[in-house]
């Protein structure tokens, strides 16, 4: 099911989503959820506060053709938990809670991040790039963070060009 993505400045966006301690089975149909609304949006992560559900759930899945290997995987990760960062650069993010825009914002280009898996086991996971862009924007969803948090001013925040024209449409007025 595609469920509705807030948008700022939904409060709820700012709230800091609770750990889980329990893995039960309707957490296998939020996930599946989120990854369906992601997929709708074209988006390469979502976290669940995004939906409304203040709970420590991201979900990442990259472009099969980008991110070094990592492309297509889908990767769950409940209570994630950053315990290394590389050096820091800058790289062009946006979210699907602020359509519209993009910013360049440092970030670092390497983690280690340890989470639980769906079944409870904890697992970690080392990321660089793309990957480990996405595993950062996500967790800040989950504090309560949006990546314009990360810029010094709103003047860095670039909109993104409309969708090009249809020309037939035009080519078709002039026909008429
Ligand atoms: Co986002």
């Amino acid at each position: 099911m595609i469920r509705r993505i807030l948008e700022t400045p939904d409060p709820s966006l700012r709230e800091v989503a609770e750990a889980l301690s329990e893995f039960e089975p309707w957490l296998e149909g939020l996930i599946a959820d989120m990854y369906s609304t992601m997929h709708a949006s074209s988006g390469l992560g979502l976290a669940a506060p995004q939906l409304g559900i203040p709970l420590r759930i991201v979900v990442i899945q990259l472009p099969e053709d980008q991110a070094e290997g990592h492309g297509g995987v889908p990767y769950t990760l409940i209570n994630p938990d950053i315990i290394e960062g590389g050096p820091r650069e800058k790289m062009t993010e946006g979210c699907l809670s602020l359509p519209g825009y993009r910013a360049m914002v440092e970030r670092c280009n390497s983690v280690v991040v340890t989470y639980r898996q769906l079944d409870g086991k904890c697992a970690a996971l080392t990321a660089q790039g793309l990957l480990a862009q996405a595993v950062q924007h996500e967790v800040d969803h989950l504090n309560g963070v949006l990546f314009i948090d990360h810029l010094d001013s709103m003047l860095e925040l670039q909109q993104i060009p409309p969708e090009p024209l249809d020309w037939s449409y035009e080519d078709e007025a002039e026909a008429g």
